[in-house]
């Protein structure tokens, strides 16, 4: 069969790179894909969202699965029109989606399924959201309600803190229309756990777990990022934690968007925050997490076109156990310097080292593209993903920082201390 992988980044990269392993599979497709996706799959110059050309080209391809990457194709109801056309989709309705594209959506969910998440009110004019966050003397996350690529969140430690949040929302409309309705929520702490789920609208299939690291520099300082590396399994992250979080978070949030008519198929993505009270809920996402993805789908020895499939067909309760390679996973982004200041990034720098990866690196490229005469350069903040595989962490972090170093290119930067918890 025909796969169309709908996105752009390293996590499309890693999708397409697994979806080519397929036995079910002739030939896969991006769109619109980027200078990795192009070596090992057909790129086609579509947008991710572009819904009319997409159905299009399924129609025209016969396509027999689409599998959706990021949460733009999701918003602007690829998938809905796919599903309509008779296609197998690999993620979900614009409708339910809004798990991720609106947090006080998710909130409402989180509190009508009973699942546990930080305590919240929604607002939208500052008096009254200032007025709850003095009750905290502060301590609050400041959540722009709609898509922000990750970084509509402000997590503050004082009054100051948390007006200027609010103002830059509510006031300076600093996020556009995503920041017009806020959630204000009581801060937590704690350390962060990414677990994805596969779902077919009833039944979820947890996925290995992985933590990903969301600050632009060492030590977790800076801004946050959509993601700067990933490890899987993360430390201190057992069986029965991923139990415990399938029971109350995942599996409830799906039974619940059902009953509201909102049937979610694809990836379901829990961000967590274990804190010393339990396990909370501090968001979802409608599909696979980047840089997540790239780590997690490396270690699964499953087929993940039939895994999907049967997702998107509403076959997951007889979908046999997920295999897994017991090996750890480490991925470590490159960055554009100055990334994620957009207006400060200079792109179009020629890349230069990836021939001459050590033995056992996966590049996953996100923002690249090949320049006609030049070869390839950068074109985006988040630039490669180095992954590596090992029989300890400490194995293959060693790996992708060696790989991540060979990458270079003006301003390039990577966090050296990805998974360094763990070794
Ligand atoms: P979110 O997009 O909601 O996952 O938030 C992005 C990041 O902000 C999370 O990964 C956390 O690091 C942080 N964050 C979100 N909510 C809270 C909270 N209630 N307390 C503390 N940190 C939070
Ligand atoms: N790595 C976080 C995300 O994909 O949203």
């Amino acid at each position: 069969m025909k796969v169309l992988v709908v996105g752009s980044g390293a996590r499309e990269h890693a999708l397409v790179w697994k979806c080519v392993q397929s036995e079910l599979v002739e030939r896969v497709y991006c769109a619109p894909g980027n200078g990795g996706t192009g070596g090992m799959a057909r790129n086609i110059p579509i947008g991710a969202a572009d819904v009319v050309r997409l159905v299009q080209f399924a129609k025209h391809e016969k396509l027999g699965l689409i599998v959706l990457g990021p949460e733009a194709a999701v918003d602007a109801g690829v998938g809905d029109a796919l599903r309509d056309a008779g296609f197998p989709v690999f993620g979900p309705s614009r409708a339910a989606g809004r798990i991720e594209s609106s947090k006080s959506f998710a909130k409402s969910v989180m509190e009508r399924a009973g699942i546990p998440t930080a305590a919240f009110e929604v607002f939208t004019q500052p008096a009254p959201a200032k007025k709850w966050t003095r009750e905290r003397d502060g301590r609050v996350a400041v959540k722009a309600d709609g898509l922000a690529r990750g970084k509509g969140v402000i997590v503050c430690g004082s009054v100051e803190e948390s007006d200027a949040a609010i103002d830059a929302m509510l006031v300076e409309q600093r996020f556009g229309r995503s920041g017009a309705t806020i959630v204000v929520e009581e801060r937590l702490d704690g350390p962060e756990l990414s677990v994805l789920a596969v779902t077919d609208g009833a039944d979820v299939i947890a996925l290995a777990p992985a933590r990903d690291y969301k600050r632009a520099h060492e030590g977790d300082e800076g801004a946050n990022t959509g993601g700067m590396g990933a490890y899987s399994p993360p430390a201190g992250v057992d069986d029965a934690l991923i139990k415990e979080v399938v029971d109350c978070v995942m599996r409830p949030a799906v039974r619940q968007m059902q009953a509201d008519g909102h049937e979610f198929r694809g990836v379901l993505y829990a961000g967590l925050m274990l804190t010393k009270d339990g396990i909370r809920t501090l968001e979802f996402n409608a599909r696979f997490g980047d840089p997540e993805a790239q780590v997690v789908l490396p270690r699964l020895q499953s087929d993940f076109v039939a895994l999907a499939l049967a997702a998107a067909r509403g076959e997951i309760a007889s979908h046999p156990d997920l295999r897994w390679n017991p090996q750890a996973c480490v991925g470590v982004v490159v960055a554009s310097g100055n990334y994620p200041d957009d207006a400060a990034m200079k792109l179009g720098q020629r890349i230069r080292g990836l021939v001459e990866m050590p033995p056992g690196v996966l590049v996953f490229h996100a923002g690249t593209r090949y320049e006609p005469g030049v070869g390839l350069v950068t074109d985006g903040g988040r630039v490669v993903t180095s992954v590596a595989l090992g029989d300890t962490v400490a194995q293959a972090r060693e790996t992708a920082l060696a790989g991540a170093r060979q990458v270079r290119f003006e301003g390039a930067f990577f966090r050296s201390d990805i998974a360094g918890e763990a070794v």
